[in-house]
Protein backbone atom coordinates (compact mmCIF):
# COMPACT_ATOMS: atom_id res chain seq x y z
CA UNK A 1 0.00 0.00 0.00
CA UNK A 2 1.63 3.47 -0.78
CA UNK A 3 2.28 5.69 1.91
CA UNK A 4 1.13 8.95 3.42
CA UNK A 5 3.79 11.36 3.87
CA UNK A 6 3.93 11.03 7.30
CA UNK A 7 3.99 13.25 10.20
CA UNK A 8 6.16 13.09 13.18
CA UNK A 9 4.47 15.08 16.37
CA UNK A 10 6.96 15.68 19.63
CA UNK A 11 4.45 16.33 22.63
CA UNK A 12 6.59 17.84 25.69
CA UNK A 13 3.54 17.87 28.11
CA UNK A 14 4.26 19.63 31.00
CA UNK A 15 8.17 19.38 30.67
CA UNK A 16 10.15 22.48 29.41
CA UNK A 17 11.64 25.68 30.22
CA UNK A 18 14.14 28.01 28.42
CA UNK A 19 16.55 25.61 28.54
CA UNK A 20 14.85 23.16 26.12
CA UNK A 21 14.71 25.56 23.54
CA UNK A 22 18.36 24.56 22.62
CA UNK A 23 16.46 21.46 21.69
CA UNK A 24 14.98 23.22 18.99
CA UNK A 25 17.78 24.92 17.50
CA UNK A 26 18.94 20.62 17.40
CA UNK A 27 15.88 19.36 15.84
CA UNK A 28 16.07 22.32 13.09
CA UNK A 29 19.79 21.32 11.60
CA UNK A 30 18.73 17.72 12.63
CA UNK A 31 15.32 17.76 9.98
CA UNK A 32 17.30 18.94 7.40
CA UNK A 33 16.03 16.64 3.88
CA UNK A 34 13.45 15.02 6.40
CA UNK A 35 11.01 12.91 4.01
CA UNK A 36 8.86 13.69 7.11
CA UNK A 37 6.52 16.18 8.40
CA UNK A 38 8.00 16.95 11.93
CA UNK A 39 6.32 18.67 14.77
CA UNK A 40 7.36 19.61 18.45
CA UNK A 41 4.75 20.78 21.02
CA UNK A 42 5.96 22.36 23.72
CA UNK A 43 4.45 23.77 26.98
CA UNK A 44 2.49 26.77 26.06
CA UNK A 45 4.77 29.47 27.80
CA UNK A 46 7.71 27.89 25.10
CA UNK A 47 5.51 28.34 21.89
CA UNK A 48 6.09 31.68 20.62
CA UNK A 49 10.04 31.41 21.32
CA UNK A 50 10.05 27.99 19.99
CA UNK A 51 8.47 29.02 16.63
CA UNK A 52 10.98 32.05 16.47
CA UNK A 53 13.89 29.42 16.84
CA UNK A 54 12.15 27.42 14.12
CA UNK A 55 11.70 29.86 11.60
CA UNK A 56 13.26 29.02 8.46
CA UNK A 57 12.91 25.56 8.60
CA UNK A 58 10.27 22.89 8.23
CA UNK A 59 9.91 22.26 12.00
CA UNK A 60 6.18 22.96 13.04
CA UNK A 61 5.48 24.07 16.44
CA UNK A 62 2.14 23.79 17.98
CA UNK A 63 -0.08 23.83 20.82
CA UNK A 64 -0.79 20.82 23.73
CA UNK A 65 -4.68 21.53 23.98
CA UNK A 66 -7.06 24.98 23.12
CA UNK A 67 -10.37 26.43 24.70
CA UNK A 68 -13.29 26.38 22.32
CA UNK A 69 -13.67 30.00 22.17
CA UNK A 70 -11.53 32.40 20.77
CA UNK A 71 -11.12 35.06 23.57
CA UNK A 72 -13.08 35.30 27.34
CA UNK A 73 -13.38 34.90 30.84
CA UNK A 74 -11.59 31.87 30.60
CA UNK A 75 -8.78 31.98 33.40
CA UNK A 76 -6.06 30.03 32.55
CA UNK A 77 -7.13 28.74 28.93
CA UNK A 78 -5.78 29.50 25.86
CA UNK A 79 -7.34 30.00 22.38
CA UNK A 80 -6.41 28.43 19.41
CA UNK A 81 -6.07 32.07 17.74
CA UNK A 82 -3.40 32.78 20.75
CA UNK A 83 -1.19 29.94 19.18
CA UNK A 84 -1.87 30.47 15.82
CA UNK A 85 -0.44 34.22 16.86
CA UNK A 86 2.20 32.82 18.23
CA UNK A 87 3.41 30.97 15.60
CA UNK A 88 1.89 27.35 15.94
CA UNK A 89 0.87 25.38 13.24
CA UNK A 90 -1.35 22.61 15.41
CA UNK A 91 -2.77 21.78 18.05
CA UNK A 92 -3.40 18.45 19.85
CA UNK A 93 -6.93 17.88 21.50
CA UNK A 94 -8.35 15.35 23.21
CA UNK A 95 -4.85 13.77 24.50
CA UNK A 96 -5.96 11.19 26.67
CA UNK A 97 -4.21 13.02 29.44
CA UNK A 98 -7.05 16.19 28.86
CA UNK A 99 -9.49 13.57 28.96
CA UNK A 100 -8.39 12.00 32.03
CA UNK A 101 -7.26 14.96 34.28
CA UNK A 102 -9.85 17.47 33.02
CA UNK A 103 -12.51 14.86 32.32
CA UNK A 104 -12.82 16.32 29.29
CA UNK A 105 -15.67 14.71 26.97
CA UNK A 106 -15.88 14.35 23.39
CA UNK A 107 -18.39 17.02 22.91
CA UNK A 108 -15.76 19.43 24.49
CA UNK A 109 -13.09 17.85 22.28
CA UNK A 110 -15.06 18.26 19.34
CA UNK A 111 -15.57 21.87 19.87
CA UNK A 112 -11.98 22.19 20.44
CA UNK A 113 -11.19 20.39 17.23
CA UNK A 114 -13.49 23.32 15.74
CA UNK A 115 -11.48 26.05 17.44
CA UNK A 116 -8.37 24.86 15.88
CA UNK A 117 -9.81 24.68 12.36
CA UNK A 118 -10.82 28.16 12.88
CA UNK A 119 -7.43 29.49 13.57
CA UNK A 120 -6.22 27.97 10.65
CA UNK A 121 -4.27 25.15 12.59
CA UNK A 122 -3.78 21.55 12.00
CA UNK A 123 -5.94 19.73 14.58
CA UNK A 124 -4.20 16.59 15.95
CA UNK A 125 -6.97 14.38 17.77
CA UNK A 126 -6.41 11.81 19.91
CA UNK A 127 -8.48 8.66 20.66
CA UNK A 128 -7.81 5.77 22.79
CA UNK A 129 -9.06 3.04 24.73
CA UNK A 130 -7.93 2.43 28.36
CA UNK A 131 -6.95 -1.23 29.72
CA UNK A 132 -9.98 -2.29 31.38
CA UNK A 133 -11.49 -1.38 27.73
CA UNK A 134 -9.02 -3.54 26.00
CA UNK A 135 -9.24 -6.57 28.80
CA UNK A 136 -13.15 -6.16 27.88
CA UNK A 137 -12.68 -6.63 24.43
CA UNK A 138 -14.07 -3.20 23.89
CA UNK A 139 -11.16 -1.51 22.34
CA UNK A 140 -12.90 -1.18 18.22
CA UNK A 141 -16.39 0.06 19.99
CA UNK A 142 -14.81 2.82 22.41
CA UNK A 143 -12.62 3.90 19.25
CA UNK A 144 -15.98 3.92 17.34
CA UNK A 145 -17.43 5.84 19.77
CA UNK A 146 -14.78 8.71 20.15
CA UNK A 147 -14.07 9.61 16.91
CA UNK A 148 -17.94 9.49 15.81
CA UNK A 149 -18.15 12.00 19.51
CA UNK A 150 -14.95 14.04 18.43
CA UNK A 151 -14.63 14.36 15.34
CA UNK A 152 -16.24 17.39 13.66
CA UNK A 153 -18.22 16.85 10.40
CA UNK A 154 -15.56 18.80 7.81
CA UNK A 155 -12.81 16.93 9.18
CA UNK A 156 -9.93 16.25 6.16
CA UNK A 157 -6.59 15.62 5.41
CA UNK A 158 -5.91 18.96 5.34
CA UNK A 159 -6.83 19.81 8.66
CA UNK A 160 -7.06 16.84 10.70
CA UNK A 161 -4.61 13.98 11.71
CA UNK A 162 -6.15 11.27 13.98
CA UNK A 163 -3.79 9.81 16.33
CA UNK A 164 -4.61 6.24 17.89
CA UNK A 165 -2.46 6.40 21.26
CA UNK A 166 -3.95 3.58 23.99
CA UNK A 167 -3.65 4.73 27.43
CA UNK A 168 -2.23 2.02 29.04
CA UNK A 169 0.67 2.44 26.43
CA UNK A 170 1.66 5.95 27.40
CA UNK A 171 4.47 6.64 29.50
CA UNK A 172 4.95 3.46 30.27
CA UNK A 173 7.41 1.73 28.30
CA UNK A 174 4.84 -0.69 26.82
CA UNK A 175 3.86 -0.64 23.30
CA UNK A 176 0.56 -2.02 21.62
CA UNK A 177 1.85 -5.28 19.74
CA UNK A 178 2.12 -4.79 15.58
CA UNK A 179 -0.50 -6.43 14.67
CA UNK A 180 -2.79 -4.62 17.55
CA UNK A 181 -1.70 -1.21 15.67
CA UNK A 182 -2.82 -2.40 13.00
CA UNK A 183 -5.92 -3.54 13.90
CA UNK A 184 -6.90 -0.20 15.77
CA UNK A 185 -5.83 1.75 12.53
CA UNK A 186 -7.58 -0.34 9.92
CA UNK A 187 -10.51 -0.09 12.06
CA UNK A 188 -10.37 3.91 12.20
CA UNK A 189 -9.53 4.32 8.88
CA UNK A 190 -12.46 2.25 7.92
CA UNK A 191 -14.70 4.32 10.54
CA UNK A 192 -13.70 7.43 8.91
CA UNK A 193 -14.20 6.28 5.44
CA UNK A 194 -17.68 5.51 6.36
CA UNK A 195 -18.21 9.25 7.58
CA UNK A 196 -15.74 11.00 5.23
CA UNK A 197 -15.83 8.98 2.06
CA UNK A 198 -12.91 8.58 -0.30
CA UNK A 199 -11.69 11.38 1.50
CA UNK A 200 -10.67 9.78 4.57
CA UNK A 201 -8.18 7.85 2.81
CA UNK A 202 -5.12 10.83 2.97
CA UNK A 203 -6.41 11.81 6.41
CA UNK A 204 -3.08 10.86 8.64
CA UNK A 205 -3.27 8.35 11.35
CA UNK A 206 -0.69 8.73 14.27
CA UNK A 207 0.55 6.31 16.55
CA UNK A 208 1.14 7.08 19.47
CA UNK A 209 2.53 5.14 23.09
CA UNK A 210 5.97 4.94 24.05
CA UNK A 211 7.21 5.30 21.05
CA UNK A 212 10.90 5.36 20.63
CA UNK A 213 14.46 5.19 18.50
CA UNK A 214 14.01 0.69 19.19
CA UNK A 215 10.73 0.47 17.93
CA UNK A 216 10.01 3.58 15.65
CA UNK A 217 11.05 1.71 12.42
CA UNK A 218 8.93 -1.07 12.85
CA UNK A 219 5.95 0.82 13.62
CA UNK A 220 5.89 3.29 11.27
CA UNK A 221 5.98 0.85 8.37
CA UNK A 222 2.83 -0.91 9.79
CA UNK A 223 0.03 -0.21 7.21
CA UNK A 224 -2.36 2.90 7.69
CA UNK A 225 0.42 4.20 10.49
CA UNK A 226 0.96 7.37 8.44
CA UNK A 227 3.35 8.85 11.76
CA UNK A 228 3.83 9.04 15.32
CA UNK A 229 2.95 11.21 18.65
CA UNK A 230 5.99 11.03 20.61
CA UNK A 231 5.61 11.87 24.37
CA UNK A 232 9.36 10.80 26.82
CA UNK A 233 10.84 10.33 23.55
CA UNK A 234 10.64 14.19 22.00
CA UNK A 235 12.48 15.90 24.94
CA UNK A 236 15.62 14.93 23.54
CA UNK A 237 16.50 16.46 19.86
CA UNK A 238 19.33 12.53 19.27
CA UNK A 239 16.27 10.49 20.01
CA UNK A 240 13.28 12.14 18.77
CA UNK A 241 15.69 12.65 15.56
CA UNK A 242 16.14 8.92 15.27
CA UNK A 243 12.38 8.35 15.51
CA UNK A 244 11.82 11.37 12.02
CA UNK A 245 15.29 9.18 10.35
CA UNK A 246 12.53 5.86 10.83
CA UNK A 247 9.68 7.96 9.05
CA UNK A 248 8.78 8.25 5.42
P1 LIG B 1 4.88 8.57 25.42
O1 LIG B 1 3.63 9.57 25.26
O2 LIG B 1 5.59 8.54 24.10
O3 LIG B 1 5.70 9.16 26.52
O4 LIG B 1 4.30 7.24 25.76
C1 LIG B 1 2.89 9.59 24.07
C2 LIG B 1 1.80 10.62 24.16
O5 LIG B 1 1.16 10.74 25.21
O6 LIG B 1 1.54 11.36 23.19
Amino acid sequence: MAKLRQLVAGNWKMNGTAASLAEIDALKAGIAGATADVAICPPATLIAQAAARAAGSALMIGGQDCHPKANGAHTGDIAAEMIADAGGKLVIVGHSERRADHKEPNELVRAKAEAGWRAGLLVVLCIGETEAERKAGETNAVLSKQLAGSVPEGATAANTVIAYEPVWAIGTGLTASNDDIAAAHAHIRARLAERFGDGAKAVRILYGGSVKPSNAGEILKLDDVDGALVGGASLKAADFLAIVAAAK
